[in-house]
């Protein structure tokens, strides 16, 4: 089987176990674990943040940044669809007792227009707003870089109205390596940041919200609150360092992979995104039936969009560490075999 579902898929690999099985460890709760003390300074210090948290998941740290950036009662912008809204079981509800308020924009992104438009003027009757979420490189539009300039220009939007801004990077680094421009540029334009390391960069477990000295004193609290105070739990935060100490760089083969199986896929007859990243869509009228299909010849994928009714949709294929160039071919003749099944021949 060659998995394309996601990049949570990878095993941890020798180098990382290595580095796992050395660690030292010691009580994080008690802010003693020296693996995890260094985890964060560096996580940081790649952000150009005064400090960061390490948590269990990309769930957990988002999460943890809508409650220490809002209020009860307090609205949230983000992009219809984004992570934080459409795949996090309701907890901005749930935890934080906010409401969201969903925003379109092309690709992931919202303009500055869209931010402004949405801003309620002080009354009453009105919900305070007080944080933006954006995701950068967005999961649901398959992998899309929130352009630097466009970024910088939403948070500003936002900010000029008090509110925070919040950015959802668990791919972070991928929009790194297709453009070329460092993860903290994007981050000066926020004020706080989830990174993964359990995504492209391969290892088993955990995220990290970064952000200033204060904010992530009061995430400490939030996060012993919602379950997340581990441990021992350096044995793990080691496998996250690897990965930031040594599969950032290499996440580039990835979106280079990731181009090569679309252009097979275009190739084979299947109408296919151009991807900026890791993630490639096809666009098919029955996508489950695609995914079924796609199982049987080897290949595992899953729903990029959801359709609605009677409406087609998106499969995404997702390119990863444990994805090498003769994946992505037998990946590639696999679904010209379905295409061809399709046809009759
Ligand atoms: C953009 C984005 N944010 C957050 C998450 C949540 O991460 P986790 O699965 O670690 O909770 C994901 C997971 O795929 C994601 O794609």
């Amino acid at each position: 089987m060659i998995d394309l579902r996601s990049d949570t898929v990878t095993r941890p690999t020798d180098g990382m176990r290595r580095a796992m099985l050395k660690a030292d460890v010691g009580d994080d709760v008690f802010g003693e674990d020296p693996t995890i003390n260094r985890l964060e300074e560096y996580v940081a210090d790649l952000l150009g943040k005064e400090a960061a948290i390490y948590c269990p998941s990309g769930t957990m740290t988002n999460q943890i940044g809508v409650f220490v950036n809002t209020h009860r009662g307090d609205e949230v912008l983000l992009h219809e669809g984004a992570h934080i809204f459409n795949y996090e079981g309701g907890a901005p509800a749930l935890l934080s007792g906010v409401q969201v308020r969903t925003l379109p924009g092309e690709g992931g992104a919202i303009s500055p227009d869209t931010v402004r438009e949405a801003i309620k003027p002080e009354n009453v009757h009105f919900p305070r707003q007080r944080l933006l979420c954006l995701e950068n490189t967005h999961n649901r539009a398959g992998g899309r870089v929130f352009p630097l300039e466009d970024f910088a220009a939403a948070s500003e939007a936002a900010r000029e109205y008090g509110l925070r801004v919040h950015l959802d990077g668990a791919r972070l680094f991928n929009a790194q390596a297709a453009t070329g421009i460092p993860a903290r540029e994007w981050c000066a334009h926020a004020d706080t940041v989830s990174v993964c390391s359990s995504k492209g960069l391969g290892a088993p477990v955990g995220s990290l919200l970064a952000g200033g000295e204060e904010t992530i004193r009061e995430a400490r609290r939030a996060r012993k609150a919602f379950g997340g105070g581990m441990r021992q739990a350096g044995i793990i935060a080691a496998g996250s360092l690897y990965a930031f100490e040594n599969h950032v760089e290499r996440l580039a083969e990835d979106h280079k992979r990731a181009r090569k199986l679309a252009d097979g896929l275009r190739d084979a007859g299947y109408s296919v995104s151009e991807p900026e990243t890791n993630i490639v869509l096809v666009e098919s009228e029955d996508p489950a039936g695609l995914i079924e299909a796609l199982g049987r010849a080897g290949v595992l994928a899953t729903l990029g969009t959801t359709p609605a009714a009677g409406r087609s949709g998106t499969v995404r294929l997702c390119t990863h560490l444990d994805v090498d160039d003769s994946a992505v071919e037998t990946a590639v003749e696999a679904a010209s075999s379905v295409i061809a099944q399709a046809l009759g021949g």
